[in-house]
């Protein structure tokens, strides 16, 4: 597509610098071997789409040995590929094919817990007190005279307190050990330097079978105050997934930035003794502001992070603006830009709340807003804005596998079908995150699990999709110009094309401006049409009808413009 402007982007950048990398929940994203779970040779069965699409890199959620408990977020072996998806062969042959179509792969690292099924934590158990190997952990004794009181009051982020009791080898019971997830994810002590020697190994691997970068799970609270001191109560009523967030004890310690500057040291390293290899890492760095997110970008740190401030917006367009404008004052900070992910409500849903202006928590899937009623189309109309805005931005961007289909989250899951532990922990007080986890609908043949499953004769997906899957297939929009499908496709293309500039940041009452350089992307995020002739040229537009393209933009659309 020509469009008249030319990108001036150098070829010494990194690719990561305006790359777009697309997240495949491997369980939900294509299933080759018919047994209702996505696998790695799904995957590479659908690598040309991608490539279609307009993609620079796949992010892989957990794909190590896990018991699953909270899916694959407890790895039990760093080493390895689970067997539901493959084995070390079929990744190997998922890099060389994802390669081929320059798809570079990147994994997720898991640093702060492991499964308690990981030797690691076998071996902690069964050395009893004292030990070295409790040393890789958290293992503390109990208060009371008998020990059965937890060390302290924290709480787990998934509900429940933060500490569970073992069994000693004598049979009695024993010490306590901290997480901050679930009992199955014991949190690693980073102050032991086995556990960073270890992992610094475990990079090594996967970079040396062609990973291209990680995105780092939860870094933030690697550290813990020494002396665990208790944290101060939080008001009646907050919400489980909330308390573990307000313990000042866990979050942002200096250990974060030591383990940065490890994995930086290791990744510049490799980069040294492998000429032509470029890695990446990408954080998961939650905080309460922009400057401290921004604190880990650097240059001996992380090379860019997850901005999560869009995702936490609903639809209103001062939120927008104020997300942009924070970054935009930071314009050395190559941020991450995302829509959705596999912890959130899709957007789709989020934007088409019947109160749209709700604050949603980071999931968004407490039981209250599972419960509102969802207007689908508006929701539509109103992603498909965001997306044409999320592909204007500096730095890299990041879809969440079903986004560019326009799924919306599959809210009325039974209880039955409900996996996420959230759902267990809180009793049911917090839906969890299945709903946007659901599998792929890639044709419309409900025999094939509307086609997620290569085999004609599959079993039962892992998890139930719903009907509405049919009509919104790959497939099928693939075949409609007007489709959400093709409208990601015509952004992702036009946005390679986009100059190399920082971003400046406009908002006039519904109408948010963003410009780069020579280019102008309007949000018009209210529901009365604007005019926006004089602004340029119209390049493109959310919109699935381009009758008055650069002269009246439609409400709740976004379009880009060549100044003039
Ligand atoms: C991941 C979640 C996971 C949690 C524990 C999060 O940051 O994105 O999916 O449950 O870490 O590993």
């Amino acid at each position: 597509m020509d469009t008249g402007f030319a990108s001036i982007k150098s070829d010494a950048q990194p690719w990561w610098f305006h790359g777009v990398a697309y997240q495949i929940y491997v369980r939900s994203f294509a299933d080759a071997n018919g047994d209702g779970i996505g696998d790695i040779d799904g995957i590479i069965s659908r690598l040309d789409y991608l490539q279609d699409l307009g993609i620079d890199a796949i992010w892989l959620n957990p794909c190590y040995p896990s018991p699953q408990v909270d899916h694959g977020y407890d790895v039990a072996d760093y080493l390895n590929i689970d067997a539901e998806y493959g084995d070390l062969d079929t990744f190997d042959r998922l890099i060389a094919a994802a390669n081929e179509r320059h798809i570079r792969v990147l994994m997720d690292i898991v640093p702060n817990h492991c499964s308690n099924q990981h030797r690691w934590f076998l071996d902690a158990v069964s050395a009893g007190p004292g030990s070295a190997e409790r040393e890789w952990f958290w293992f503390r004794d109990g208060l009371g005279e008998d020990g059965s009181e937890p060390p302290n009051n924290w709480r787990a982020w998934f509900g429940g307190p933060a500490w569970t009791r073992v069994v000693e080898p004598n049979g009695q019971p024993g010490q306590w050990y901290l997480h901050l997830f679930t009992p199955e994810q014991p949190d690693l002590n980073w102050n032991h330097e086995p556990v960073a020697a270890a992992f610094d190994d475990i990079l090594r691997f996967w970079w040396d079978r062609g990973v291209a970068g990680f995105r780092i799970d939860a870094p933030v609270v690697v550290g813990k105050t020494p002396g665990l001191p208790d944290a101060p109560p939080v008001p009646d009523g907050t919400l489980d997934t909330d308390i573990a967030s307000q313990n000042p004890h866990i979050y942002h310690r200096p250990e974060v930035h030591e383990l940065f500057r490890r994995w930086r040291t290791t990744a510049d390293s490799y980069e040294v003794a492998n000429p032509g290899r470029s890695l990446v890492f990408i954080g998961e760095t939650f905080a309460p502001s922009i400057d401290l997110v921004a604190s880990y970008v650097r240059p001996d740190e992380l090379h860019s992070t997850f901005n999560f401030s869009l995702l936490l917006n609903n639809w209103e367009a001062h939120r927008w603006f104020e997300s942009l404008l924070a970054a935009s004052k930071l314009p050395e900070v190559r941020f991450t830009w995302t829509l959705n992910n596999h912890d959130a409500q899709r957007n789709v849903s989020r934007y088409g709340h019947a109160d749209a202006a709700l604050p949603s928590s980071y999931t968004g899937n407490n039981l209250v807003n599972s419960l509102l009623p969802v207007n689908v189309a508006v929701g539509t109309r109103r992603a498909r804005a965001m997306a044409w805005l999320l592909a204007f931005l500096p730095g890299p961007i990041f879809l969440y596998a079903g986004e560019e289909l326009g799924l919306p989250e599959v809210l009325d899951l039974p209880d039955s079908a409900l996996q996420d532990p959230i759902f267990f922990r809180t009793d049911g007080r917090e839906r969890g995150r299945d709903g946007c986890r659901v599998p792929l609908p890639w044709t419309s043949d409900p025999l094939t699990n509307y086609g997620f499953s290569l085999n004609t004769k599959p079993a039962q997906p892992w998890m139930p999709q719903p009907e509405i899957f049919a009509e919104l297939a790959a497939d099928f929009q693939h075949e409609d110009p007007t489709s959400v499908l093709n409208s990601y496709k015509t952004a992702l293309q036009l946005r390679k094309q986009l100059p190399d500039a920082p971003m400046s940041v406009a908002l006039v009452g519904d109408v948010l401006t963003i410009k780069r350089g020579n280019m102008v992307c309007i949000t018009n995020f209210g529901v009365t049409a604007v005019s926006v002739s004089g602004v340029g040229t119209p390049v493109g537009s959310s919109s699935d009808s381009n009758e008055q393209l650069g002269v009246r933009m439609s409400c709740e659309t976004t379009e880009w413009f060549l100044a003039g």
